[in-house]
């Protein structure tokens, strides 16, 4: 029987696994594909999403859990020869398959705007065949009006811009870099520039944080005009200095009801301003296209603890950038961990993310898996659509807003685990033998 807060979570992560793939575990293991085995992996794929990762910070924020260390000139002289060296190596494999998303995120891709970005963007584009605009994450501080050009010049279209709040007593908390009037000038500046989206990160939830400020910081972010908002309550990743200090686990349920409430307040101003959902987590205003991290649901993963979903394998790279380094230096990949994927776990893979993003087709899921989605989910879909859950018109499932949060209570159960458990052990060793979550 499960004796407190932690194993009981991890009780309902077990059970809920078992339940949508048939595993007791995830394993993954340090089995490192040869090139002909990857170029099979490609076959069977038609189109691609590239994330790019720079895993660099001026500073390190206390609550953080990506992969990142502080920049240094001569790392980031290294990591550009390398990330090259992986797009070549990755060229005969691709060949000519369209890729029709390409997303920089972070750390802070904007720490490598004068020391490398546009030879690693060019490379991209001379060596891939790219369809799309960029996706780029910033930091606020970076947004001055010659580094905003600079940007653009990258091709960048859609900017993600991390905010946190517009209250400076929780700016202080979060250990943010500025006040809340110079980040708001950094967004004005960033809106005039005429970006497709720009979309803002904030996080709520945050300690000793009331209704009102959260309510504040989003009318004011809708103010200034933002075209998108993407609103996180604050996760605490074990390892992470701010997740280590973190209270007792009983807090876990008294903190749900917290953010549903913060979320209802979050739905009804976006909704009066004419956003609509756009994932669980984001609010786009209605007719924007929208700012997001991955738009395809297979994707290549560059740079150091870059990661790739191909269909019926996922890869992991080294979370260490000397290593990685090292490893494209010597001729090598950087791939430290892979898991096969399931029949079973590979259409929780897509569910998962459909579900995300709050609606999907039934065809697309046909598509993917020649079955009826019905056959595989009808007994979880029509309960759910009895509790209001989810809206079904026969051809698009959608997530009602209380869906949304019951996803991001599972996804903070599953996915929050699984992360910590995944990132945890990758960064406590860069070439792991094996990394089990369960
Ligand atoms: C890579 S950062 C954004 C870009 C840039 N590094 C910055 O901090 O401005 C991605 C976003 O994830 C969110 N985030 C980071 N750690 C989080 C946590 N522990 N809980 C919830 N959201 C978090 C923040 O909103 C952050 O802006
Ligand atoms: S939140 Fe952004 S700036 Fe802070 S450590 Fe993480 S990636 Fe770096």
């Amino acid at each position: 029987m499960p004796s407190s807060t932690s194993d009981l979570e991890r009780f309902f992560r077990r059970s809920l696994l078992r339940l949508l793939t048939g595993e007791r575990e995830i394993r993954l293991t340090r089995a490192v594909p040869s090139r002909d085995e990857l170029r099979e992996k490609f076959k069977y794929i038609d189109a691609l999403g590239l994330y790019l990762h720079i895993p660099f910070c001026e500073r390190i924020c206390p609550y953080c859990p990506y992969n990142k260390e502080l920049y240094r000139s001569e790392l980031a002289d290294g990591y550009l020869r390398a990330i090259k060296r992986e797009i070549d190596l990755y060229a005969g494999i691709v060949g000519d398959k369209p890729v029709t998303s390409l997303y920089i995120g972070g750390g802070t891709p904007t720490t490598m705007l004068h020391s490398g970005l546009a030879d690693i963007i060019g490379h991209v584009r001379r060596t891939f065949d790219l369809r799309c605009d960029v996706h780029m994450e910033s930091h606020p501080n970076h947004l001055s009006a010659e580094n905003l050009d600079a940007i653009e010049a990258l091709g960048v279209r859609h900017l993600s811009i991390g905010v946190e709040s517009l209250v400076d007593r929780h700016l202080r908390t979060l250990c943010r870099p500025y006040t809340a009037s110079q980040v708001k000038q950094a967004v004005g500046r960033a809106l005039a520039h005429g970006f497709t989206c720009v979309n803002v990160d904030v996080m709520f939830a945050l300690p000793g944080q009331t209704e009102q400020e959260v309510a504040e910081t989003v009318r004011e972010l809708v103010k200034l005009g933002v075209d998108q908002v993407a609103a996180y309550p604050l996760f605490l990743f074990p390892y992470t200095p701010m997740g280590r200090a973190g209270g007792p686990r009983g807090h876990v349920i008294a903190q749900s009801f917290t953010r549903r409430r913060m979320m209802r307040l979050l739905e009804q101003i976006f909704y009066e301003a004419g956003y609509e959902r756009t994932s669980v987590w984001a609010f786009t205003k209605r007719g924007v296209p929208r700012y997001c991290s991955v738009t395809v649901p297979l994707y290549l993963g560059l740079g150091a603890g870059g990661g790739s979903y191909l269909r019926d394998v996922f890869y992991l790279n080294t979370f260490g950038v000397a290593e990685y380094i090292k490893a494209l230096d010597g001729g090598g990949l950087a791939i430290a961990l892979s898991v096969d994927l399931t029949q079973k776990m590979q259409r929780a893979g897509w569910l998962y993310w459909r579900v995300y993003e709050t609606r999907f087709r039934r065809a697309d899921y046909r598509e993917r898996f020649g079955e009826d989605l019905d056959a595989a989910y009808g007994r979880y879909l029509r309960p759910a659509r009895r509790l209001g859950l989810l809206k079904d018109d026969g051809e698009w499932i959608a997530l009602s807003d209380d869906g949304a949060f019951w996803l991001h209570a599972c996804e903070d159960l599953l996915s929050i685990g699984y992360v910590s458990q995944l990132w945890g052990a990758s960064r406590r060793e860069l070439w792991p033998e094996r990394a089990i979550l369960s």
